[in-house]
């Protein structure tokens, strides 16, 4: 069996392929089927000269989405997508298809989520979910290169670690409580205390309840965590992870990034690092300028305010700075009361957190959260009491602190949301193969 990616290696051969029926066209004489098999897409030609009445017959009245075994030769065609084409002298169904709901029409987007288990095999999931298996590829080659070692938080956490309203919870037979991890993060520091660099990467839960191009209930995160580590080099490191990541799909997802008419202009600054940094302070005046300036990027709206000092950056905000830029930008320093509790404040002004956030350009908002962690058993002790978080559920983490503390540092990416940035799509559902959402738990 040849799969079709490797078709071009093969011209003037005979091969057999395994494959679907994506559509087929014809008249008296010849059938044009397009087939496709996991692998890529080729146009089979079936020329009634060629091949027996029996074998013709059947190519006539393929139905779409039928499992064939297909024999050929190979022809070089320039017009051709991968460069070649099929000329079949023989063909077997091996599953018939009944009438397949997603015909070649435009259906829209309701329609094709509630199909999504068959949605799969068309060509634009099959580009986007080709990109997520390179980035997360990228992603474990990367660390590794930086020897960093994989480390899984669990699932069921005893605490909230971001914002407790976003928290699913569980039933513990009734006894006691648990949650789905938000993050791994907490988790993380224990192994970067015992492994010096660790990542963790896995899925993370959010009960997100606005509908937005950028949440999902679950979505994977990639979250690693270095001791010893400072806020700069945190930064280094996101920049280096992100530019590593893109330039391997530059490289090696041509194919998928074609039929996705991605720009490659507007992703290849990204491969190239030096992201611009700036502080809350000076976002907040990029923003006031833009606005005023009345030049808005494409989805935001004009009646959008400019941000206060102190409070947080909504997704217009985001987009106006990350526009700003042609590559993604990170913005370090917010005010420590607008972030989370374990973030270490900034010794040059302690109103601020020694914290960042990566904003992807092109209104794809942030796609990385990271910050140095409080190392100070007892400051981070007064954090867990002002916000009133349950001191029980975190001496395991003040453990880290009472036991040779370190100032650490780490960070976490958003998968979904990098993937979507990258393949230039517009929500983040198609990032995933089943995206889980407020209005979406089907299929
Ligand atoms: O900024 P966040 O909330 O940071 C943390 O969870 C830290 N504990 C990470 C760390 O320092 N280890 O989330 C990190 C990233 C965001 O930048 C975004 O890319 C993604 O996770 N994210 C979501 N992606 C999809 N759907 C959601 N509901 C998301 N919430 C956050
Ligand atoms: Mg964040």
């Amino acid at each position: 069996m040849t799969l079709i990616h490797e078709l071009a290696q093969h011209v003037g051969e005979q091969v057999t392929l395994s494959a679907w029926l994506q559509d087929k066209s014809g008249k008296g004489k010849v059938q044009f089927l397009k087939l496709r098999d996991g692998s890529g897409f080729v146009q089979a030609t079936v020329f009634k000269n060629d091949v027996s009445e029996a074998v013709f017959e059947a190519a006539k009245h393929l139905t779409q989405e039928s499992s064939l075994r297909v024999s050929g030769e190979v022809r070089a065609d320039e017009r051709a997508p991968g460069g070649v084409e099929l000329a079949v002298s023989d063909l077997e169904v091996l599953g018939s298809s009944g009438e397949y709901p997603i015909t070649p029409k435009e259906h829209g987007i309701e329609f094709l989520q509630d199909h999504r288990h068959l949605w799969l095999r068309h060509r634009r999931p099959w580009a986007i979910l080709r990109v997520r298996d390179a980035v997360q590829r990228a992603i474990v080659d990367f660390f590794a290169g930086e020897g960093f070692i994989r480390f899984d938080a669990p699932f069921f956490t005893p605490n909230a670690a971001e914002d407790t309203t976003e928290l699913f919870e569980i039933d513990l037979f009734g006894e006691d409580k648990a949650y789905l991890s938000q993050t791994g993060q907490l988790h993380a520091e224990a192994g970067a205390l015992a492994f010096g660099k660790v990542y963790t990467f896995g899925p993370t839960f959010r009960a997100e309840k606005s509908k937005t191009r950028r949440h999902l209930l679950e979505f994977w995160m990639i979250e690693p965590e270095v001791a010893p580590s400072s806020h700069e080099e945190n930064m280094a490191l996101q920049e280096r992870m992100v530019s590593f990541i893109v330039r391997r799909v530059l490289e090696g997802c041509t194919e998928e990034l074609a039929l996705l008419n991605r720009d490659l202009d507007k992703l290849r600054p990204a491969a190239e690092g030096n992201y611009p940094r700036v502080t809350y302070t000076e976002a907040l005046s990029i923003i006031r300028r833009t606005l005023e300036s009345g030049e808005l990027p494409p989805n935001v709206s004009p009646d959008t305010q400019p941000v206060e000092w102190g409070d947080d950056l909504g997704a217009p905000h985001e987009t106006i700075v990350g526009s700003n830029f042609d590559r993604p930008v990170i913005i370090e320093r917010y005010p420590a009361a607008i972030k989370a509790f374990y973030m270490q404040p900034d010794p040059a002004d302690s109103r601020l957190a020694l914290c960042d956030d990566m904003i992807a350009p092109e209104g794809y908002g942030e796609i990385i959260g990271g910050s140095e962690r409080i190392h100070d058993y007892q400051l981070l002790k007064n954090r867990i009491d002002e916000q009133g978080l349950p001191m029980d559920a975190f001496e395991w983490y003040l453990d880290l602190r009472r036991y040779g503390s370190v100032p650490h540092a780490g960070y976490g990416m958003g998968l979904e949301r990098l993937i979507a940035w990258i393949c230039g799509i517009d929500h983040i559902r198609e990032a995933i193969p089943f995206p889980r959402m407020l209005t979406r738990m089907y299929p």
